[in-house]
């Protein structure tokens, strides 16, 4: 355990760190003591999350952080964030991520994802940085034959590009440590993050018409759109709608933090699963949102989506037991708080 190091003397490069999760986990790196750098070229994100972050934790803490606009995909940028920055550890959650865009656009999706952590590693490795913890997703399971999902359970084939590139991605940073056992890579497979910041000021704002329920049930509720579409009430669940383990965004930020203390000194590969073990339905999240906001919610049912999984969720007691991390927050939580930020936010940050 000789490279261990207190996070007061460990800089860590965030890629997408002004993305939903990222931004997060940047309150939360800085809260920790964290010397943080963030990249991201605002493709998917707004600049005033910057100033949000620095609300929440404060002048101490925002004086340890930087930003820079820029592409992953841009060698010559990363060299620069590399010289100017001691950087001990990356984050990795930079990307594409909307499932039925990358089936329409699987050229921009490959490329973007895959193309850009290439980058990325072989710059890390240029500058003899070799630790990244990388931003998967429950995706690499595909449809389940047993529940809770263990980090043993088999990777499935993807059902689209942005799936595929989760996959593979966690393949090649795999292979990064066969060539050389310096590397130390640890693979976060996310279920459904939902939630904000509890104070109101920072949380999911996604451009268009939201793919995943939890931004359009809050889309809803604060009035931007008529009703909730359920895709499906006849799978096989107790009320006929998909289950998800859907997690609060602050507990997945503390579940970085918990894998950046768990990997100092360690080299290796690691998976652990980030859930609550939870499922909930998606009638239930209408319930629980509609609480939440104090009116019940209209919905109306819809046929099912191309590729959604009846039901999933995570065993996550290897977190627990490896790296003391547990979800603390539940249902009413998460709704709660995405409830605030979108009321007090009702056009996200643009508003
Ligand atoms: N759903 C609706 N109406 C909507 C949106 C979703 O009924 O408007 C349902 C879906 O059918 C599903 C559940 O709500 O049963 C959750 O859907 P989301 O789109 O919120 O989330 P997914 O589980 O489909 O996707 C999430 C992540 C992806 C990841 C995937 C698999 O957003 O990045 O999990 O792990 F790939």
């Amino acid at each position: 355990m000789s490279n261990q190091k207190a996070p007061q003397d460990t800089c860590v490069l965030v890629t997408g760190g002004a993305g939903f999760i990222g931004s997060h986990t940047v309150v939360k790196l800085l809260e920790g003591g964290y010397q943080v750098v963030i990249v991201d070229d605002l493709s998917n994100a707004s600049e005033r999350v910057l100033d949000r972050i620095d609300r929440i934790v404060g002048e101490d803490a925002s004086s340890r952080l930087s930003f820079y606009r820029a592409d992953v995909n841009d060698r010559e940028a990363l060299d620069v964030i590399f010289d100017e920055n001691p950087i001990d550890r990356v984050i990795h959650f930079a990307g594409f991520k909307a499932v039925g865009e990358s089936v329409s656009k699987p050229i921009e999706y490959y490329s973007n994802n895959i193309g850009s952590t290439l980058t990325l590693v072989d710059v890390m490795r240029d500058h003899g940085c070799k630790s990244i913890v990388f931003s998967s997703s429950a995706t690499v399971y595909g449809d389940p034959d047993a529940l809770p999902l263990t980090e043993q359970s088999p990777k499935k084939p993807a059902t689209n590009p942005y799936g595929w590139t989760k996959w593979m991605i966690e393949e090649i940073l795999g292979s990064l440590h066969t060539a050389d056992p310096a590397w130390n890579v640890v693979l976060l497979r996310y279920f459904n993050p939902i939630g904000a910041h509890p104070s109101g000021l920072m949380g999911e704002d996604p451009k268009g018409i939201p793919n995943n329920l939890l931004p359009y049930v809050a889309q809803v509720a604060v009035g931007r759109r008529d009703r909730v579409h359920v895709f499906g009430d006849d799978y096989d669940t107790p009320d006929g709608t998909g289950v998800r383990d859907y997690i609060h965004v602050m507990d997945l930020a503390a579940g970085h933090v918990a894998a950046l203390a768990w990997m100092d000194g360690r080299t290796g590969v690691e998976v652990f699963n980030l859930g609550t073990g939870n499922g909930t339905s998606v009638l239930e999240i209408i319930e629980a949102f509609s609480a939440a906001c104090g009116r019940e919610l209209p919905y109306v049912i819809e046929p099912r989506r191309p590729g959604d999984v009846t039901a999933n969720y995570a065993d996550c007691a290897k977190a627990r037991r490896e790296m003391g991390w547990e979800a603390q927050f539940g249902i009413a939580d998460m709704c709660r708080d995405s409830w605030t930020w979108q009321s007090h936010n009702p056009n996200g940050y643009e508003g």
